[in-house]
């Protein structure tokens, strides 16, 4: 796969045509524009974020938004490569990112090359995901000298929930902060072409961003972050409850309840299907509908 940028025509935005992005290009951002990032797990959202955002990423949060689980950690590398494929056939120009799912890449770095390789392979996308600061550094530079870009993933780690004893703010403890700012020196110089502050303190998030060299994309982080990433359905208020670092941009929930009760309702009195919606209908002597030309 070629990693020189191919011009692509704009999206819904009516912008310019846009290059299509690469991982240099995406990690050249750092201090610069703000990079747009959502979560997508369909053809069908990622044709329609593609327009407006740089990273397209298929978080492994699809086990809960999607499949209903409690959380992420019964999601498998099936179910990533599925999405994954999905998302690839749906954006043009946006970065599209797979996550590694909890089980798949911790035991070695070999064993995370071969589940990484296959994602790529399978999906066509052009760079992963994983969680783990230090500790995960060298499987970061394993997979990134090999030919597969990764993201890093720092802070509130929800793979890691029942170590932390679950989705906890990260470095409200100021002696936390060396740690996690360790964690992002040891993702950059692993080799990572950017990484994922999630849930941490506004000014601890803001240092990581000062002190590593690549884009930092923030999610409950901070405005200073080098990008912001959501999940698009808390984004578009597909759930009634979202937390704090949420800012639902839209109610489609409302709308969804309210399509389906309508629908609901006209199947119910028989007034849907009408005659548009049906094929071959008789007009009905008191339908406005034109009649049919004889062949
Ligand atoms: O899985 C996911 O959606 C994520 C984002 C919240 C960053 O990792």
């Amino acid at each position: 796969m070629s990693t020189q940028s191919t011009t692509t025509p704009a999206g819904n935005s009516g912008d310019a045509p846009r290059k299509k992005m690469t991982v240099p290009a995406f990690r050249a951002r750092k201090g610069s524009d703000p990079l747009v990032c959502l979560t997508s797990y369909t053809a069908h959202v990622a044709r329609l974020c593609d327009a407006q955002c740089d990273m397209l990423l298929v978080g492994d949060s699809l086990g809960m938004v999607i499949h209903g689980m409690p959380n992420t950690l019964g999601v498998t590398l099936e179910h990533m490569i599925m999405h994954g494929q999905a998302v690839v056939r749906g954006a043009s120009k946006a970065l599209v990112v797979v996550d590694l799912p909890f089980g798949s890449f911790e035991e070695s770095p070999e064993i995370a090359f071969r589940n990484a390789a296959r994602v790529v392979k399978e999906t066509g996308c052009t760079a992963v995901k994983l969680e783990g600061g230090k500790e995960m550094a060298p499987t970061i530079a394993h997979l990134s000298r090999r030919g597969i870009p990764v993201c890093g993933h720092i802070g509130l780690m929800p793979q890691a929930m029942n170590t932390t004893g679950g989705f906890k703010t990260q470095g409200r403890d100021k002696d936390q902060w060396e740690e996690i700012i360790d964690d992002a020196r040891a993702v950059e110089e692993a080799g990572a072409f950017a990484v994922v502050v999630e849930g941490v303190v506004e000014p601890l998030a803001r240092k990581i961003t000062d002190t590593v060299s690549i884009p930092t994309i923030g999610i409950g982080a901070s405005a200073e972050c080098d990008g912001q990433i959501l999940v698009f359905e808390d984004m578009v208020g597909l759930f009634p409850r979202v937390p704090t670092f949420v800012k639902r941009y839209g109610t489609m929930q409302d709308m969804m309840i309210d399509a389906i009760a309508r629908y609901a309702d006209e199947v119910r009195s028989r007034a849907f299907p009408g005659s548009e919606n049906v094929y071959g209908a008789e007009a009905k002597p008191d339908s406005k509908a034109k009649p049919r030309k004889k062949k």
